[in-house]
């Protein structure tokens, strides 16, 4: 079975996925350096040289290369991969595959992000508008993070007790998972 992490940036995805894969001793995959290496171009360059709309069509071709996979691996995606093209219809559509959505709410993803530099989404986003942006650009994204089989609410969870959540849901999902 594959594992898919969705959230907004800063939702904690990669080290979430990261653990799990640890505790359930399958393999990780995070989008974004699998983009990075296939590409041999850190994401940070692609956006810098390219530009998003390239990033994007990248995105849902490696995307789709991973879905198309038949071993079992934990998927952690980038903010925006599910909101483009067609992406949240193929992972739902995906053989044996179940997607969670890492739910923060906005202000807690402002206290999250604020100390961070370096996403290429935000870096032409003063300090005092951050919180603001976030909420819009998280309005945005919202629906498509909803079509998730399932959501963990995050806030307020230290890393030790969303990784439990996301193992109840995949045990209770998937009683022999692996
Ligand atoms: C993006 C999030 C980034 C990365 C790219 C675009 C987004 O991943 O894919 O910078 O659109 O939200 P993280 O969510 O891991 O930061």
């Amino acid at each position: 079975m594959k594992i898919i992490l969705i959230g907004y940036m800063g939702s904690g995805k990669t080290t979430l996925a990261k653990a799990l894969a640890t505790t359930k001793k399958i393999p990780f995959i995070d989008l974004d350096d699998y983009i990075a290496t296939q590409e041999k171009i850190s994401v940070q360059n692609i956006f810098a040289t390219k530009g998003e709309i390239y990033f994007r069509k990248k995105e849902a071709f490696y995307l789709q290369q991973l879905l198309n996979r038949e071993d079992n691996f934990i998927l952690s995606l980038g903010g925006g991969t599910p909101c483009f093209g067609n992406n949240m219809l193929l992972i739902q559509q995906a053989f044996n595959t179940l997607s969670i959505y890492l739910k923060y709410s906005p202000h807690s993803l402002y206290q999250r992000l604020e100390k961070e530099k370096g996403r290429p989404l935000l870096k032409g986003v003063k300090r005092e508008d951050l919180e603001e942006f976030i909420s819009k650009h998280l309005f945005e994204r919202a629906p498509f993070y909803h079509q998730a089989t399932y959501t963990v609410i995050m806030d307020g969870l230290t890393l030790e007790e969303s990784l439990q959540q996301l193992l109840k849901i995949m045990n209770s999902s998937h009683p022999h998972f692996l």
